[in-house]
């Protein structure tokens, strides 16, 4: 199996979230860089601290709600260690994007969006990626593989199955 990201994530305490949040305490215009760094901390950012950046930063916190709901990018659900996205842009579909899709909720058990018990395991989807060249193709964490196929799949991902 390839050598995955394995940054460990915490679950964190009112007061880390309160720590990290006063850091940026009156800076409206901080609030992409704290999300950032938020996640960056604790792989997600909580929903219990939407209210505390809401009164720290100055602004509403359905203003920080919206932010949040805009950004893909952006998590309110503890993700996985290893966030694995299949792309379902065209090019990625006709090569057999769907195929390892299929593939990689078989060897993950997962369905799009969900996360392993163990927060090993995110499985995502997403839009063209960029590098269509490379269709179909799987990102893992940073790590684009592309020209992916049955056989790669479970060199990728097929340990974790016989984990399980
Ligand atoms: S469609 Fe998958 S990279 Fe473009």
């Amino acid at each position: 199996m390839a050598k995955l990201k394995t940054k460990i994530k915490a679950e964190p305490s009112l007061a880390q979230i309160g720590k990290l949040v006063a850091e940026y305490r009156g800076q409206k215009w901080a609030l992409i860089p704290l999300f950032q760094v938020m996640q960056d901390e604790f792989g997600y950012i909580p929903p219990e601290s939407i209210d505390l950046i809401a009164k720290a930063l100055g602004l509403f916190p359905v203003q920080v709600q919206g932010v949040i709901s805009f950004y893909a990018q952006l998590y309110t659900k503890p993700q996985g260690r290893n966030v694995v996205r299949v792309c379902r842009g065209t090019a990625c579909h006709v090569r057999g994007g769907k195929t390892i899709l299929k593939l990689a909720k078989q060897y993950l058990g997962l369905e799009e969006g969900e996360t392993t018990p163990d927060y090993e395991y995110t499985l995502e989807t997403v839009a063209c990626i960029g590098v269509c060249a490379l269709a179909p193709n799987i990102v893992i964490g940073t790590t684009t593989y592309g020209h992916m196929n049955p056989k790669k799949v479970a060199q990728l991902l097929g340990e974790r199955k016989g984990r399980e």
